[in-house]
């Protein structure tokens, strides 16, 4: 069963609201996590409370309670739910006041969720690899922080799927950065490629995962900046996210990806990946 939650009360779906003074709303004043439990166990949920209490502190939001207490609110949410695949949307705001650019003074940050059940990428998607669209990367310069700010990501996602692809791979004149909700990877030859961590993208937990299993598999992984021509001209190309976990990328503006189907790394690289989550 779909759960919400805000501040404290479990509601039925449809039940929760937030104030019209609050922060999140007015602003997008906030920041937020999602993540994938597989089997009832959540997926690198600590390395997600970590970023999420990363991002709090990086926004001036002090979580009064903690991030243990979070962490309670979620496993309490999931285990409400009854769903053991699942996702978890949490969203923390600086809270309700009236509007007002600055900081309000005595306001608490608000907690809102939801569970949610996990949708399975289609298999189709997973054996045939998806399109995507390269689109200029218009976001603000602290993308590392998991902000609820994400007008040019939707514009960008909106943009792709109004063209029949899956997601929007963002480039600042012509170096890729990530993709609209999503981290980005390239093979050439037998070594895979990803945008190095900065300011300027998401440190993805799948892509912290992604690492880990090449560590593993012996994979070679580099991370250095690469341009929209080198994404065009690689042998594969994956993007991966909680949501997407490695999907294959056989398409760009419209041309195939090398052979035009999922490579034999990003395969690899997928199977160690759903080794874990399954083993999580
Ligand atoms: N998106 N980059 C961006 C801009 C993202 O929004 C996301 C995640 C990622 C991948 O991060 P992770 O592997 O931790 O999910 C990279 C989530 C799923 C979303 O907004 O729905």
């Amino acid at each position: 069963m779909t759960i919400e939650y805000i501040n404290g009360k479990f509601l039925t779906p449809g039940e929760a609201a937030v104030p019209v003074e609050e922060r999140g709303h007015q602003f997008g004043d906030g920041v937020y996590e999602v993540i994938r439990f597989y089997g009832g166990t959540g997926f690198m949920l600590k390395e997600h409370l970590d970023r999420l209490e990363r991002s709090a502190e990086e926004i001036k939001i002090q979580l009064k309670d903690g991030i243990g207490a979070i962490q309670k609110i979620i496993e309490e949410g999931v285990e409400r739910s009854g769903m053991k695949d699942c996702y978890v949307y949490l969203q923390v705001t600086r809270g309700a006041a009236p509007r007002n650019h600055l900081f309000p003074l005595d306001t608490e940050p608000s907690i809102a969720m939801t569970v949610k059940p996990a949708v399975p990428l289609p298999q189709e998607k997973v054996n045939e690899g998806v399109s995507v669209i390269t689109h200029p990367d218009e976001r603000w310069a602290n993308c590392y922080i998991k902000s609820l700010n994400l007008l040019p990501n939707i514009l960008a996602k909106q943009t792709a799927y109004e063209q029949g692809c899956y997601e929007a791979v963002l480039h600042k004149d012509g170096r890729v950065t990530e993709a609209s909700s999503s981290n980005i990877f390239i093979v050439k030859g037998d070594t895979v490629i990803t945008t190095p961590l900065s300011r300027e993208i998401l440190p993805g937990i799948t892509r912290m995962a992604v690492k880990d299993v090449c560590d593993i598999g012996a994979i070679r992984l580099e991370e250095r900046h690469f341009t929209v021509d080198e994404l065009k001209q690689a042998d594969e190309v994956f993007v991966t996210s909680t949501t997407s976990e490695v999907l294959p990328v056989t398409k760009i503006d419209e041309k195939p990806v090398k052979g035009g189907s999922p490579g034999n790394l990003t395969k690899l690289i997928r199977e160690l990946f759903c080794a874990r989550t399954a083993e999580s």
